[in-house]
């Protein structure tokens, strides 16, 4: 069983920290809170001095939001203080800390995992709370194809992660995790010959350690401005020959010109590639503009040229083929 080689694994080389013993709901949201986006070394300190300020969640709601700000001062990621703030007052005046779950995820702040990973600690519920590092921790262990950054993969980690997690002890499974993460299960450079459950994970046997987790291949869609200019001279237009670089290898195109270049604007059309947002501008400009490289085409010949799709719709419009 993954889980009893994981949870004695974590019992003897589990990191020893505070919050792993006994602590109380108000001392477990606010770790997790500030653990959130928070390397454990840096926010143990921060947790204490939390705890030695506002010692109890009525405390906590009776301050103001610039003397949590001021606690908080050099954690970053300054929203979750705003949200920890409005998540006391919430608490003090229901009079309780959440009693399950549901009622965590209600809370400013508390996102899945945060929900799952107290509901664990505190209710016993076999939830499995999934970050980062138990994406790919899950990912390698079942071999998991599917991105984790999307809907199918995020259910599919959920439904292995609970499936895998102790019912006796979810709260230290779900921390063993962590650990497991975050000490073992490295992205780069994992230590396999230390880990635990190195013999149940089918990525180490199948070799696939490097390729999980798998993400989505998230398309960065640059912005552009491309003018170009047209000159007609005794009937015939100037153009270019594009040759084979860029997007439009091979094809021909207007002149180019500057975007800042105050010639008359002619014609505008915004062009969507996979990569790229386009706003392509026409220009109407002179002999005196060009620079050497262009070839003069008559303008009764111009539907014989293999022009990019936004120049064929240019010369549609303007009645030129
Ligand atoms: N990161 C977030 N929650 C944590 C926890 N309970 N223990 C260690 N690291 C964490």
């Amino acid at each position: 069983m993954i889980s009893s080689h994981l949870l004695s694994w974590y019992d003897q080389q589990g990191r020893s920290l505070p919050w792993r013993r006994e602590s109380s709901a108000y001392e477990l949201w606010l770790c997790e809170i500030i653990m959130q986006q928070t390397q454990v070394a840096t926010g143990i300190d921060y947790w204490y001095r939390m705890l030695k300020v506002f010692p109890s969640v009525a405390d906590l709601a009776a301050a103001s939001i610039d003397q949590v700000l001021s606690e908080w001062a050099g954690l970053g990621y300054y929203r979750r203080a705003h949200q920890l703030h409005k998540a006391a007052i919430i608490i003090h005046e229901q009079g309780h800390f959440p009693l399950n779950h549901a009622q965590w995820l209600k809370l400013p702040g508390v996102g899945p995992y945060t929900a799952s990973a107290l509901a664990s600690y505190l209710f016993k519920d076999p939830i499995a709370a999934i970050d980062g590092n138990a994406n790919r921790v899950y990912s390698r262990l079942f071999d998991l194809p599917l991105p984790v950054d999307k809907a199918e993969g995020k259910q599919a980690i959920q439904a292995l992660g609970n499936d895998s997690i102790d019912k006796d002890r979810p709260g230290d499974f779900n921390q063993a995790i962590m650990d497991l993460g975050s000490q073992i299960c490295k992205g780069k450079k994992p230590a396999c010959d230390q880990c635990p459950v190195s013999t149940y994970c089918l990525a180490r046997e199948r070799s696939s350690i490097h390729l999980r987790p798998v993400k989505s291949v998230k398309i960065t869609v640059k912005k552009a401005h491309w003018a170009f200019m047209l000159v007609t001279h005794q009937g015939k237009i100037a153009v270019t020959n594009r040759n084979n670089q860029g997007i439009w290898p091979g094809l021909v195109t207007l002149p180019a010109s500057q975007p800042e270049n105050g010639q008359p604007l002619l014609w505008s059309c915004n062009h969507a590639l996979t990569h790229m947002q386009l706003h392509i501008t026409i220009h109407e400009a002179q002999l005196s503009d060009l620079n050497d490289s262009i070839t003069w085409v008559d303008i009764n010949e111009l539907s014989e040229l293999a022009w990019p799709q936004p120049f064929t719709r240019w010369l549609r419009e303007f009645k030129y083929i």
